[in-house]
């Protein structure tokens, strides 16, 4: 029977184990570079016995961000990916660095001209940043985001990543493509799942063209995005089908989107208090407050809440799948490679506990003593990075100098 230790290899690279962090945003770069907290924290991930440790963000390029903080893939960021990279081998763990575009999904900074996203209209995500229209991508705005995704992908070459993972999920500019919540074309790039997963398919081809032959390249979806109108697990099942075909390595598999489902992505309650809390404008944090009356009011967590949904993914596909969501316990981990999937990647269990794996490994542990509270996400925004309220918090110190110095 395969268990969650045995190595794997996926495209090109070779992993030491299943285990894989998930891209969840650090709060640790500066600048659009990554910070010292954030090499001690993938440092402590691949200490902790992680088989692929995945960097959070990297956006695409500048108009490409959706914090103003977050990384920039371009070249005067090498210097100190590579010495995140250096450290997170350096312990025997591989890298993935997860490449995004957020189109009109901005926080915190204003895009200059509308911002680009798969149809027109009003953006509900940018009303808080004063991004308030969104236009259709033509046809030259299409090819300069796939440039933008190999230039991004070169980068994370040049910068020694064993991995690059494409977003395509939570809302992002990809998943605007797929998702019919966002989606009102009327070409060859709209209407049904097949034609909605048609740009991004193009856009990993052209990432695979260009690194597949020494970086992996996955992409993270959504199997389903959790509200009526949005793309269902059926839809969800056509983009792997599209995405394998068009030659991706490994999906990881979630759900959800910042604006319309943040409790269906983490399979409970988000609170929206710590995210008005770094908004400047008291309008901009009204609004933030207003979202959470769109969600349900009480989400019961359960472990493995995306199961049902990527059970159907699984069956529609033979490429390599990640299971993501609810994973707390080694048991859960044996139970997603048991029923089919060839890695388990962890967010909140591994932001509480960065050696969970070698506790696991050593029997120490079976479980995670992450209680889903979710106030992690909050902290997306502290001076020091994310960290697990649980834990002491981390030196904001170490958090201004870049992961190089
Ligand atoms: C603090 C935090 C930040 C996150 N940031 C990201 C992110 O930058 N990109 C992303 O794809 N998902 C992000 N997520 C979602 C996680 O990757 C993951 O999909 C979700 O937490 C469910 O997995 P879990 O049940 O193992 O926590 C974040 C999650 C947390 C807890």
């Amino acid at each position: 029977m395969k268990s969650p230790f045995d190595n794997i290899t996926i495209g090109p690279m070779t992993l030491r184990n299943r285990f894989i962090k998930s891209g969840a945003n650090e709060g640790m770069s500066r600048n659009g570079i990554p910070t010292k907290a954030m090499l001690k924290h993938h440092g402590d991930l691949a200490r902790g016995g992680i088989g692929l440790t995945t960097v959070a963000y990297g956006a695409v390029n500048e108009v490409g961000r959706t914090l103003p903080n977050q990384i920039v893939m371009r070249e005067s960021s090498v210097k100190d990916l590579k010495a995140l990279t250096d450290e997170i081998h350096s312990h025997g763990a591989a890298a993935s660095i997860q490449i995004t575009h957020g189109g009109p999904l901005v926080m915190g900074l204003k895009v200059k001209g509308s911002t680009i996203s798969s149809s027109s209209g009003i953006n509900k995500a940018g009303l808080l940043s004063g991004n308030f229209w969104q236009r259709a991508m033509k046809e030259s705005d299409m090819q300069a985001v796939i440039d933008a995704f190999v230039g991004a992908a070169h980068i994370a070459q040049k910068a020694n990543f064993d991995a690059v993972e494409i977003h395509m999920g939570h809302g992002y500019l990809l998943n605007q493509f797929i998702s019919p919540l966002s989606n009102k074309r009327r070409d060859q790039y709209g209407g049904n799942a097949k034609n909605r997963a048609r740009f991004p398919a193009r856009v990993l081809k052209a990432v695979k063209e260009a690194v597949g032959k020494d970086l992996a390249v996955l992409a993270k979806i959504n199997v389903a995005d959790g509200v009526p109108k949005g793309a269902t697990a059926t839809d969800g099942a056509i983009t792997a089908k599209i995405l394998e075909q068009a030659g991706a390595d490994m999906l990881v598999l979630s759900g959800g989107r910042n604006i319309e489902s943040t409790w269906f992505m983490f399979g409970s309650t988000v609170s929206q208090e710590g995210i008005a809390r770094v908004l400047k404008s008291p309008i901009s944090r009204l609004i933030v407050k207003a979202t959470t009356l769109l969600k349900p009011k009480k989400i019961i967590f359960q472990e493995m809440y995306f199961h049902k949904y990527s059970m159907q993914i699984r069956k529609a596909v033979s490429l390599p799948l990640a299971y993501l969501g609810g994973v707390k316990s080694l048991a859960n981990a044996e139970k997603a490679i048991a029923d089919g999937f060839e890695c388990v990647v962890m967010a909140r269990a591994l932001v509480h506990d960065e050696a969970l794996v070698n506790k696991f490994k050593s029997g120490e542990i079976t479980r995670s003593g992450c209680d889903n509270c979710n106030k992690c996400v909050n902290y997306i925004h502290h001076p020091g990075g994310t960290w697990c309220i649980k834990r002491p918090a981390n030196d904001p110190t170490i958090n201004a100098i870049p992961a190089s110095q």
